[in-house]
């Protein structure tokens, strides 16, 4: 997600469209001038309504951003200000000190706003800053450090190694002489060495991987075949909680790992150490993949309501609260799960009466199928709703099952 930084510039939104009619571009360089323009000239007030003109410039502005023509105003180049988009909503990478890591710049995750082929094209530049954390300078990164542990390919930003000192911000700034956008990103090293009981190997969140019991699966290391790797060759070592493995059910085959036969106690998390040689380094990084396991899928997945049981009966009383129970099987299968209660072939939501509600939870689970329990709660039951039809249903990606439930009501004493 981009989400846009307003607070700190408060000017930004002209800056993508020097151009625009509505911009003040030119008497705009930087919001210090503007401060002490307003400032100099008077009142609080006064400023303000700048500010809110300007904010809801940056407000109409941000919608036109990526598909702007424009002449050069050949002027201005370079003291104009920068569109600031903030921080990515995507929160920070984190990654092991010790272990490589690649920053993809994330003006690119939206393509359609920024593409980094057409923008090369254009000969747009990107350039990379670092904030120290703690800080508030934003450094240029020096590509050129004999260390060459910094280096960018593309749109991405590779530290290879990671040490402590990198955690903070990263800023890739994308310009030429009259369009600039910047977003940030932050990047948190987790210092080795905190990792006494191999809860987290690797920073980066595990992959979920859902495997039926009995049968085969075949595991790929994450980001393995997404990255290029410098030409060398590569390893891959697989650990299952740590620890090194290897028998007749689980064998390794190239970067691979093959499970033949899922059981229970194959489940856990499994770590993939990616070791490759670049400028002269050893480098490694690891992902985790979370295996579990469910039920086998030879076993009935039909779903089956446990209750209203066939003769079940549930007792109602006029003019009090009523709580109707629904328990219903659902066994695993991908795709959506879900139960409901119809009123005479209507849903709760459909008969949007403040009297009737429902709520439904997962009571029990065993290898991913779900005993779910749905009750409808109707208040102020009165004698008209003695005479409807109430029907609980559920549904996973075999079939639906529906039973109606038969009231009584209870005799007053
Ligand atoms: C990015 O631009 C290139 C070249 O202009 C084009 O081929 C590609 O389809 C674009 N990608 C997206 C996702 O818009
Ligand atoms: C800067 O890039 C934009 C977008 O690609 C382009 O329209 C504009 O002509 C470029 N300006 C210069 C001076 O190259
Ligand atoms: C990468 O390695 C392969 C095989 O070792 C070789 O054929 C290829 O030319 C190399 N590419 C580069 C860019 O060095
Ligand atoms: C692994 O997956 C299981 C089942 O989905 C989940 O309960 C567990 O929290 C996951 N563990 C981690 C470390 O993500
Ligand atoms: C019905 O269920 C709700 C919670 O779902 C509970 O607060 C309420 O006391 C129950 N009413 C009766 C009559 O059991
Ligand atoms: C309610 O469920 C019964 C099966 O128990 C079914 O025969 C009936 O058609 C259902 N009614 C509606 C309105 O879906």
């Amino acid at each position: 997600m981009l989400t846009s930084r307003r607070k700190r510039t408060a000017a930004a939104g002209c800056l993508l469209t020097l151009r625009h009619p509505l911009c003040p571009a030119r008497r705009v360089s930087a919001p210090v001038a503007v401060f002490s323009a307003t400032q100099r000239t008077g009142g609080l007030v006064e400023m303000a309504i700048f500010i809110i003109a300007l904010l809801s410039l940056s407000v109409a502005m941000v919608g036109v951003g990526g598909a702007t023509t424009a002449t050069t105003p050949s002027s201005v180049h370079s003291v104009f200000q920068c569109h600031d988009w903030g921080e990515s909503g995507v929160g920070a990478v984190r990654v092991m000190e010790g272990e490589a890591c690649w920053l993809p710049c994330p003006l690119f995750s939206h393509p359609t706003v920024y593409n980094y082929s057409s923008i090369q094209a254009a000969g747009l530049n990107l350039v990379w800053y670092h904030v120290v954390a703690g800080q508030d300078m934003e450094q240029p990164i020096d590509f050129h450090h004999p260390d060459q542990r910094l280096s960018k390919e593309r749109e991405k930003l590779w530290l290879q190694p990671t040490t402590t000192q990198d955690t903070g911000q990263y800023i890739c700034m994308l310009r030429n002489r009259t369009l600039c956008a910047k977003i940030a990103v932050r990047l948190e090293v987790v210092p080795s060495g905190q990792d006494p009981n191999c809860e987290v190997k690797a920073a980066v969140p595990p992959t979920q991987v859902i495997v039926p019991l009995q049968e085969g699966r075949i595991l790929t290391c994450p980001d393995l075949e997404d990255i290029k790797l410098p030409n060398t060759s590569h390893s891959v070592t697989w650990y299952h909680e740590c620890n090194a493995f290897r028998n007749i059910d689980r064998v390794f085959k190239g970067d691979k790992l093959v499970i033949h036969v899922m059981l229970e106690h194959y489940q856990g998390l499994y770590q993939c150490v990616v070791t490759y040689e670049t400028k002269g380094r050893a480098i490694k990084f690891t992902r985790v993949v979370n295996v579990t396991a469910v039920s086998s899928s030879g076993l009935p997945k039909k779903p089956n309501i446990l209750n209203p049981a066939k003769e079940q009966l549930y007792p109602v009383k006029q003019g009090s609260e009523v709580n109707l129970t629904c328990r219903v099987s659902l066994p695993y299968l991908e795709g959506p799960r879900e139960t409901w209660w119809t009123i005479d072939g209507k849903t709760v939501e459909q008969l949007a009466d403040p009297r009737i509600s429902f709520t439904s939870r997962v009571v029990l689970e065993y290898f991913g199928d779900w005993t779910v329990e749905n009750v409808l709660r109707i208040q102020d039951f009165s004698s008209e709703d003695l005479t409807r039809e109430y029907n609980c249903s559920g549904r996973n990606g075999r079939d639906v099952a529906t039973r109606r439930a038969v009231l009584e009501e209870e005799s007053e004493e």
